[in-house]
Parts: C-alpha cells; sequence; structure tokens
C-alpha cells in the first residue's frame, strides 16, 4: 500500500518527501504518516462489502492513533469512528466528526460518558454490562432523550495471528455472556424500554488477524444465538458487528491478506448463516484500528551513542524508544527499519536498537542489519501508525514526538513535539516546604 521508497541520493521518500529533510524540519523522534495509505486502506475495505452488495459500515478504531486531524480525515473518507473513552469521544467532537457516526466502546464508561454521549446523540452506545445498561435508561429517561446501541457479546472466540481458540466460554471484561443467558436478559430488558433502541449486536475477537477462519467461526456462533431470540424473543438485529483485528505487515515474517479477503469471508458467512435460518441479513459493521493506520506510520529517530560488547553485541541507541513505542518492551512486538540517509549503503553491520530510556527492556529492535552508521544517522522504523503515538507517554520525562502527515510531496504537523514547559504545566509547588528547613 504504502508510498516509501529510497530515492537517487540513497534518502528514503513517503509520501514524495525526503525523509531527511522532514528530520530537519521537525526533528527526532518523529512520526510520519503516509496519508495515501490510510485513504488506499478505507477504500480497500469499503470496496470489498460494496462488491458483497451489503449495507456496512467501516469505523475506524480511533484507539489506534488520535488526533483531529485524524479524525478529520476519516471523516472525508466516509468513515464511521469507534471511540472508547470521553477524550476520544471529545477529541472527535472538537474535528467536527459528525456525531451520528460515532459509536461509543469500554467496559466501563462512567455516568458523565454516557450523559455526554447522549446529550451529543452520538450514533450509538456499545453496551457492555448491566451497571451500564441501567445507567444508561436512567440517563436517557430523565433526559427524555433516547439512544441506539449495540449489546456487546462474548461469543467465546479468541483470535490471534494464526489461530482462534474456541473455548466456547470466554473469561473476559468485555461484554455480556452469551452462555449464562445474560445476552438474552440484557435484550429482554432493551425491548422493555422506551429510550434505549437495540440496533445489534457486537463481538470483538482479538488483535492482528491473519486468517478469516476465526470470524468465519464467531459468526456462526453468533447465529445460533441469534435465530434462538428470533425464536423466543422475536427480535433479529439490524447491525451484526465484528469488531476489528485485521492483521498488519510488521516485519518480513508477516504475510497479511488483502483487506477485502476478511470481508469477503465474514460477510459470505453471515449470509449464509442469515439465509439459512430465514433470516434477514444484517447490515454489517467493522472496526479496524492497526489495519487502517499501522503501515502507513514510521517513526524517525536519530542514531546517537554506540556500545559495542566484543563478540556479543551492538548496541545502537537512538532518540526515542519506549516511550514512543512500548510494544516491543510490552508485547515483544518485531519491527524493522531501515537507515532513513543510507539506501545506499551495504548492510553490513548487525546492531540492536536501544531506546534511551533508564530500563534495560527498553529495546526497538534486535538483530537488525543495516548500513554502518555514525550519530547523527536516521533511523526509520516501519509500520509503528498503530498504538505508537496512542501509548506513548512521559516516562523520564521524556518528550512525546511531533506527528507529520505526508502525502504527495506536501508535509504538514498535525501534533506539535511536546516542549520542557508542557511537562510542568499542570503542576504546582507544594505549600508547605518550609523554607527555613531547606
Ligand atoms: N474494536 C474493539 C472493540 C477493540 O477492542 C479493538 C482493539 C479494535 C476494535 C481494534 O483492533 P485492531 O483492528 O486495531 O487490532 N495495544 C495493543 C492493541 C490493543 C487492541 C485493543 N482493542 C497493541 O498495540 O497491539
Amino acid at each position: 500500500y504504502g508510498t516509501s521508497r529510497f530515492n537517487d541520493y540513497g534518502h528514503l521518500t513517503i509520501g514524495e518527501v525526503d525523509v531527511t529533510h522532514l528530520a530537519e524540519k521537525y526533528g527526532t523522534p518523529l512520526y510520519i504518516y503516509d496519508v495515501a495509505d490510510i485513504r488506499q486502506r478505507a477504500h480497500d475495505f469499503k470496496k470489498a462489502f460494496e462488491t458483497e452488495n451489503v449495507s456496512y459500515q467501516v469505523a475506524y478504531a480511533s484507539k489506534a492513533f488520535s488526533c483531529v486531524a485524524m479524525f478529520q480525515l476519516a471523516d472525508e473518507l466516509g468513515l464511521s469512528l469507534d471511540v472508547c473513552s470521553g477524550g476520544e469521544l471529545y477529541t472527535a467532537l472538537e474535528a467536527g466528526f459528525p456525531v451520528e457516526r460515532i459509536h461509543f466502546h469500554g467496559n466501563n464508561k462512567t455516568p458523565d460518558e454516557l450523559e455526554m454521549a447522549v446529550e451529543k446523540q452520538i450514533g450509538c452506545i456499545v453496551v457492555d454490562n448491566f451497571t451500564e445498561l441501567t445507567w444508561l435508561m436512567a440517563i436517557t429517561e430523565a433526559n427524555k432523550q433516547s439512544v441506539d446501541v449495540l449489546i456487546r457479546i462474548t461469543p467465546g472466540v479468541e483470535a490471534h495471528t494464526h489461530e482462534y481458540i474456541s473455548t466456547g466460554q470466554e473469561d473476559s471484561k468485555f461484554g455480556f455472556d452469551l452462555n449464562s443467558q445474560q445476552a438474552t436478559k440484557a435484550i429482554q430488558m432493551i425491548m422493555a424500554h422506551d429510550h434505549v433502541k437495540l440496533l445489534g449486536v457486537h463481538s470483538h475477537i482479538g488483535s492482528q488477524i491473519f486468517k478469516t477462519e476465526g470470524f468465519e467461526h464467531t459468526v456462526k456462533e453468533i447465529y445460533k444465538s441469534l435465530s434462538f431470540w428470533k425464536e423466543e424473543l422475536d427480535y433479529e438485529p439490524d447491525v451484526l458487528n465484528v469488531g476489528g483485528g485485521f492483521g498488519i505487515r510488521y516485519s518480513t515474517h508477516d504475510e497479511p491478506l488483502p483487506l477485502g479477503k476478511y470481508i469477503e469471508k465474514t460477510v459470505q458467512a453471515a449470509k449464509q448463516e442469515a439465509d439459512s435460518r430465514g433470516m434477514k441479513v444484517p447490515e454489517i459493521w467493522i472496526e479496524p484500528g492497526r489495519a487502517m493506520v499501522g503501515e502507513a506510520g514510521t517513526t524517525m529517530y536519530s542514531i546517537g551513542s554506540r556500545k559495542e560488547i566484543p563478540t556479543l553485541r551492538t548496541y545502537l541507541s537512538v532518540d526515542g524508544g519506549m516511550t514512543d513505542n512500548i510494544r516491543p518492551a510490552l508485547y515483544q512486538a518485531e519491527y524493522e527499519a531501515v537507515v532513513a540517509n543510507k539506501g545506499n549503503e551495504p548492510e553490513e553491520e548487525l546492531v540492536s536498537i536501544a531506546g534511551r530510556c533508564c530500563e534495560s527492556g527498553d529495546m526497538l529492535i534486535w538483530d537488525l542489519k543495516i548500513p554502518h552508521t555514525v550519530p547523527g544517522d536516521l533511523l526509520a522504523v516501519s509500520s509503528t501508525g498503530a498504538y505508537g503515538y496512542a501509548m506513548a507517554s512521559n516516562y523520564n520525562r521524556m518528550l512525546r514526538p511531533a506527528v507529520v502527515f505526508v502525502e504527495d510531496g506536501h508535509h504538514e504537523c498535525v501534533i506539535e513535539r511536546e516542549q520542557y514547559e508542557d511537562l510542568v504545566r499542570k503542576e504546582s509547588r507544594y505549600s508547605r516546604i518550609n523554607p527555613v528547613l531547606k
């Protein structure tokens, strides 16, 4: 999908912009987003639904990367938006994202957040549990407003990368349990309520999934319950949301499917199940986060110090690390990188890339083959667009990097780099420090 390549000077370009210029202008570390890549992915998801001739919504799971500009882009691309906190909702509203296309998730939405969502009349709330349902009923009654909801169910399928496990029962903090009839009870409660309207059901089975079987199996599992609800409650959903989790390429070991493949197989499974049970085919909704922005993002670092342990390893340290990408430390996630200003030089040195936090676990890449580098060379780590900036922190009082969007030779900073002053902006001195004892 992406537009990144080396030019004749051996400089990496993304969106036809030489990234060494970006490093000079905006500093490092720097997150660079290839906007064309995001556009293409949104297009491919939508195209696949249109080919299957089914009503749909593609909701961008904003937890992967959210900011005002990203929400504007998602809107322009005709996407809906999955938000999972008041903060994401607030940012979407600030971006002017159409409220009717916002879906609100979370296993512990606060009453204030629910109130905000109801007041703003967002598209739907994905109801996760009885506590929240009760609050929502009270809020809508008090406000004399109505709200559409999906109920999140746990279908007992857990999918990750190449495998899925059908546990039958899921030990998860999210959603209503199917086996214990909790979901049935929730549906009955909603059907009997005047202000909370049941649009359909939602499930999310995992992340970084490389096969379609997990989704197909989930649809089949869900249909067992759907046909029971049709018989018992005369209820049929208008919407079936199968969540996100579509896998991307972090390294050459990963072989993701074309995005349309997941849609094709999932929709076909839903059609088949619906037809064989004499039910209508619902709208199919998905919620890709990683698959929308993951590969579009590249993080640029400046290389700094070098430590050589003879015969063992060479550590190259960069000017960022776990504060801008926690995924290697947290999930042992693997990334690949190139030296962005030395594309014409042979990859002759084996190094390991360390972050600069005071923590041994702050390693970004083990055993990377790159050209010989000197301090000041630029390292570009690919596929950092999802859960990178989104999970960034100020650990060690590091400053969050800037974010730039590039496309067709154009570059634009959409999030400024934090400054030292930002670190103490919310802080105050303690009034009981006694100057005499100091
Ligand atoms: N929908 C729901 C309800 C979710 O919980 C998630 C992710 C998504 C959609 C989007 O999943 P995606 O398409 O991005 O895989 N921090 C972790 C990922 C956590 C995902 C949580 N939920 C990571 O860096 O891998």
